[in-house]
Parts: structure tokens; C-alpha cells; sequence
């Protein structure tokens, strides 16, 4: 029988392109979004890729009860693929308790509410802001984590921590941390993708968006760094390659095949690119011209980050393949699909 899996934030960028992948891999996906950052059209948008629809549920991770509803109308559910969080660095700033509430909140029902339903496998949505500016690069997992540099940073090493404490203490669980660089790109049949509310924060929606006209130009924040060319570099990582690694790691859990109750990966391409490479590489991709300029930098910015992804390869058996190009070709397409 296929296994259920459980996808909350299923309609947002990255869990929707998770429940794209988790269909075709023969998994029967259920999705629970409160539809604060996403759209319910989504739904539409897996089910044109995929050809089967999966089941959706309007509700909120925070709200006790109606996760308690949901678990007892879907009986049977083999593992959680959790991502249903806030997630702008910007706001958290502004509105800590807002992101403490919700982010918290939400991973603290799913762990009460799996032992009374016998759900044993947790995948968590986690990023590489928890290391932020690393002493050595490329990062491993076994890089220190630094203090948080906002609430949502703190948020997910928080998080980090209450899944391992929970764990540790006997509950019948068994996790996967994913610590996420940069997603980027989108479904390269551009059925779903990122949907930016508002004035894009993320470089890549920013660029796109550039491109396409609605923005006048982009602002290339610090040229002064120390990296090869002054801008900052980040692991820009297609998020369908992403999507891939849930699949994998759910596979390990329900197979038996994870070495430690908690395991944390690295998801990575392990390749540095700036801020102006992405812009060279967007321009020759897609012909246009993008039209930026280089202010200063970006208050809590760090200077650059890249994955050592050899642990996930070596141990999951998953590695980044697509291109740069390809996964800014897929951003491109995508917005113009979207303008
Ligand atoms: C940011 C968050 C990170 C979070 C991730 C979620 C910060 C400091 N970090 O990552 O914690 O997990 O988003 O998506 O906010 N850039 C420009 N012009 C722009 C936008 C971005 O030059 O208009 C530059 C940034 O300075 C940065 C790079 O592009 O060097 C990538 O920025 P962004 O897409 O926001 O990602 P991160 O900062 O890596």
C-alpha cells in the first residue's frame, strides 16, 4: 500500500514542489496549509504535473485541535514532511512573537499529536542561517552553530533543539534535520513556483521580477566583501533537487535505514556563487539585459556561505544535479509565466 504522507506548508514553494515529488516517487500525500503565504490553486498546479490530486486541508499547524481532526480523518499517516513556517528574516525582526508563535507552536503539536497517532517520522524544514557566517567553507554539519542573527534564525535552532530533546527523551520518534541553502528556480513545467508576496527579499524573485519590468532595477547589496568579485556568495540550490532530498529522507526513515534517531544534512549544490555571477548567468541564460546598480550592504547579511553537501551525498545518496543555468532558466520561465 502507499504510504501517507503528511506535507504542512504543502502549498507553499518548497512544499509544494516536495508534494510533486512525493507523488510521482508512488507516495499519497496529504497537505495541510493555512494559506497565509500560499494560494489554494496550488493544489491544481501538482495535480496538472503529477496527474493525481492530492488531498488538501485548510487549517493551522498552531490550532491544536484541528491538527487533532486532521490526524484522526487521515488515519495512518507514516510521516510528516513539516514546513510550515514563517520565514522573512525582515519581519521577524518586527514581529518576533508572531514568528516565535507560530514557528514553535506549530512543531510542538505535530511532535505531541504523532505519539497518539502513531506517526514515527519527522522531516524537518531547516536552514543554514543556524550556522550563520562559518569559520571554515565549504560548511559541514559538524560546523558550530552561531547565534542567531533574528528571531527566525533563532526559530529554527530552537526548533533543531525541541525535535533532539524529544527524541532523547524515549518519545517514539525518529527525525531528519535538513539544513537548506538557497532555493531557487521552479517546476520546469512552470505549474507551481515561489509566489513572493509583495516586494520580493530573496535575490533570485528579485531578479526575475527585474527582468520582467515590475521592478525598475535591482539593488546589488555590498560590493566590498571579501570574496573574489566584492559580492556576497551563497549555495543556490533548483528546489526540485531539494524536493528530491524529502523523498529520499522520508525513504530512509520508513525503511529502517536512519543511523541516528536525529540525523542533519547539508542541502547544497557545494558550489559558492555571488551576487554578480547570478546576475552574468541570468543575463546570458535568458538574453535580458538586467538593469542593477550596488548600494551598500544589507544589515545581517553574511559574507558567504556554501555547503559541503559529501555527508547527504555519501549517506542519502542524493546530490544537486541541475545547473545554475538551468535553474535560473526555470525562475525565468516561471515569472513569465506568473507576469
Ligand atoms: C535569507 C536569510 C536566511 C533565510 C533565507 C530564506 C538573511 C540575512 N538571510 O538568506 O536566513 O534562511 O533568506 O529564504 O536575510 N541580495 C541582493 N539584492 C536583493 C536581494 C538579495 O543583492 O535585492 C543579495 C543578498 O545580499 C545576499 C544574496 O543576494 O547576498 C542572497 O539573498 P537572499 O535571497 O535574501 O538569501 P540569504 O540572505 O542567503
Amino acid at each position: 500500500m502507499k504510504k501517507k504522507i503528511l506535507v504542512t506548508g504543502g502549498t507553499g514553494y518548497i512544499g509544494s514542489h516536495t508534494a510533486v515529488e512525493l507523488q510521482n516517487a508512488g507516495y499519497e500525500v496529504v497537505i495541510v496549509d493555512n494559506l497565509s503565504n500560499s494560494s489554494a490553486d496550488v493544489v491544481d498546479g501538482i495535480e496538472r504535473i503529477t496527474g493525481k490530486r492530492p488531498t488538501f486541508e485548510q487549517a493551522d499547524c498552531t490550532d491544536y485541535a484541528a491538527m487533532e481532526r486532521l490526524f484522526a480523518k487521515h488515519k495512518g499517516i507514516a510521516a510528516i514532511i513539516h514546513f510550515a513556517a514563517s520565514k522573512a528574516v525582515g519581519e521577524s525582526v518586527h514581529k518576533p512573537l508572531l514568528y516565535y508563535r507560530n514557528n514553535l507552536v506549530s512543531l510542538l503539536n505535530l511532535l505531541e499529536l504523532m505519539p497518539k497517532h502513531g506517526t514515527e517520522h519527522f522531516v524537518f524544514s531547516s536552514s543554514c542561517t543556524v550556522y550563520g557566517q562559518p569559520d571554515q567553507l565549504p560548511v559541514t554539519e559538524a560546523a558550530p552553530r552561531k547565534p542567531a542573527e533574528s528571531p527566525y534564525g533563532n526559530t529554527k535552532q530552537i526548533c533543531e533543539d525541541i525535535i533532539a530533546d524529544t527524541v532523547k527523551s524515549g518519545a517514539p520518534i525518529k527525525a531528519i534535520l535538513l539544513r537548506y541553502f538557497n532555493p531557487t528556480g521552479a517546476h520546469p513545467s512552470a505549474e507551481i513556483g515561489e509566489l513572493p508576496l509583495g516586494v520580493p527579499q530573496n535575490l533570485v524573485p528579485f531578479v526575475t521580477q527585474t527582468a520582467a519590468g515590475i521592478r525598475p532595477k535591482l539593488s546589488v547589496f555590498g560590493s566590498d566583501y571579501s570574496t573574489p568579485d566584492g559580492s556576497c556568495v551563497r549555495d543556490y540550490i533548483h528546489v526540485v533537487d531539494l524536493a528530491k532530498a524529502h523523498v529520499v529522507a522520508c525513504q530512509r526513515m520508513l525503511e529502517g535505514k536512519s543511523k541516528k534517531a536525529v540525523e542533519t544534512f547539508n542541502l547544497g549544490t557545494g558550489r559558492g556563487v555571488s551576487v554578480l555571477e547570478i546576475v552574468r548567468t541570468f543575463e546570458k541564460v535568458t538574453g535580458v539585459k538586467l538593469p542593477y546598480e550596488v548600494v551598500g550592504r544589507r544589515a545581517g547579511d553574511i559574507e558567504q556561505i556554501w555547503a559541503d553537501p559529501t555527508f547527504a551525498n555519501a549517506e542519502l545518496g542524493w546530490y544537486a544535479k541541475e545547473t545554475l543555468e538551468a535553474t535560473l532558466a526555470s525562475a525565468w520561465k516561471w515569472q513569465q509565466r506568473l507576469a
